[in-house]
């Protein structure tokens, strides 16, 4: 099937196959960034934005986001949307193999535009989909509510 969507600011159209993930049209795009893990629904690190929210793109079929914007990581590294998080999660030692960082990064990002200072049990709850298996997820907190509070002038 021809699908035409707005991926990292620029149109783009593909021919994909009807049963196709996003994360799997990501991922054969060059997207690399965006990881494909459980491909069930429940790890997170295949997170990316699709019409300004994130989603499951293990979940979500490359088809559905014919007439959408799409943002991979990569999409927001090049905007610097989320330089000042990148900067703490490299800071605070947030990441290890890396595997999860992309959906960390995604999902903090959308919880400090929801609320720009929430506490660390808010932190962990929104979190709380996105799994990180060498288990850093202090470092991963110190970092988002560092974040919070530079950008908040705390
Ligand atoms: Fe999509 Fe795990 S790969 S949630
Ligand atoms: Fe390795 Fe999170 S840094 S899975």
């Amino acid at each position: 099937m021809k699908i035409s969507l707005t991926l990292n600011g620029e149109v783009v159209t593909a021919d994909v196959e009807p049963r196709q993930s996003l994360v799997d049209f990501l991922r054969a795009s060059g997207l690399t960034g965006t990881h494909s893990g459980c491909e069930h629904g429940v790890c997170g690190a295949c997170s990316v934005r699709v019409g300004g929210h994130v989603v499951r793109g293990c979940l979500m079929l490359a088809v559905q986001t014919d007439g959408q914007t799409v943002e991979t990581i990569e999409g927001l590294t090049q905007s610097a949307a989320i330089a000042d998080l990148q900067a703490a999660f490299h800071r605070r030692n947030a990441l290890q193999c890396g595997f999860c960082t992309a959906g960390m990064l995604l999902t903090a990002h959308e919880l400090l535009a929801l609320d720009p200072l929430p506490s660390r049990d808010d932190i962990r709850d929104y979190l709380s989909g996105n799994y990180c298996r060498c288990t850093g997820y202090q470092a991963i907190i110190d970092a988002i509510a560092d974040v919070a509070a530079e950008r908040s002038g705390r």
